[in-house]
């Protein structure tokens, strides 16, 4: 296993966001993570690329275990672990290829020769070649999911994390997106971690579904599985219906998560 979480627990700003996670994903395999808006998603992608830590629990990578890690010792396996941030998050005041470009000029050691070369080979596998003068706000939202996609891969990393990648777009652009995606697995080997609201997406890229929900994975299986399946809280999610077992909670979040802070 690549990634592998046990009974991870966070709280944040008064809120026990991650109750009990476990997670394991092996080698190669897309894991899709769905939930509510709100559930920890995000948060769970921070812990796996060590931004943020757990208060309880395990995390390994790769074999090491960076829940018992030393700071120092962190950056060395971040650099095995690319995140494509939710909504791209690239640095406006910088050219694309300045973007891409950038953690490898941060970590040192490359000539700019070099960096160019390695700019220009990422925007290429996302499909975005001779693009590097350009200034971030004359992308499309698409353009700006690549190039913030270009910019994860640059250190070639192992694993990546994908937070809601397709969201915002339009459908062709959004598929265009699950295609990188799909290709990033069977050309380059990525291990992955896909965040998504998007079921067209999540059926399309993921060899497995999670689901987050109250701090805990409730629901873990094949994709083929998850179309058929009768578990509630996936159907009501699935299907997009807003009543359902989730509609309590859709009402009253805050008290929800607290009642389950006291129980644990
Ligand atoms: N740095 C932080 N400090 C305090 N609370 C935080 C912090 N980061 C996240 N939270 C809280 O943790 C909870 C989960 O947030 P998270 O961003 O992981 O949700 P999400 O599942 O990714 O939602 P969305 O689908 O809207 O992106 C939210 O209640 C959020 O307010
Ligand atoms: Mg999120």
């Amino acid at each position: 296993m690549i990634i592998r979480l046990e009974h991870v627990a966070k709280r944040l700003g008064g809120k026990d966001v991650l109750v009990d996670v476990n997670l394991e994903v092996p080698e190669g395999q897309t894991c899709v993570v769905i939930g509510r808006s709100g559930t920890g998603k995000s948060v769970l992608l921070k812990h796996i690329s060590g931004l943020f830590s757990a208060d309880r629990g395990r995390i390994w990578i790769d074999g090491e275990e960076i829940s018992a890690m030393r700071e120092r010792h962190m950056a060395r396996v971040r650099r095995k672990i690319g995140f494509l941030f939710q909504g791209a998050a690239l640095f406006d005041s910088l050219t694309v290829g300045e973007n891409v470009g950038f953690f490898l000029r941060e970590q040192g050691g490359m000539s700019e020769r070099e960096i160019a070369a390695a700019v220009a080979l990422n925007l290429e596998r996302v499909k975005l070649p001779g693009i590097e003068h350009v200034m971030p706000a004359d992308l499309s939202g698409g353009m700006k999911k690549r190039v913030g996609l270009a910019r994860a891969l640059t250190m070639n990393p192992r694993i990546i994390l994908y937070d809601e990648p397709t969201t915002g777009l339009d459908p062709i652009t959004a598929d265009a997106i699950n295609d990188l995606i799909i290709e990033m697995r069977d050309q380059l080997g990525m291990t992955a971690l896909a965040v998504t609201h998007d079921m067209a997406s999540a059926f399309k890229i993921g060899d497995r579904i999670v689901m987050l929900h109250q701090g805990r994975v409730v629901f873990d299986d094949s994709v083929e599985n998850t179309k058929r399946t009768e578990n509630a809280l996936v159907r009501q999610f699935v299907e997009g219906r807003a009543s359902g077992p989730m509609t309590e909670d859709i009402l009253t979040p805050d008290l929800l998560v607290r009642r389950e802070g006291q129980g644990g």
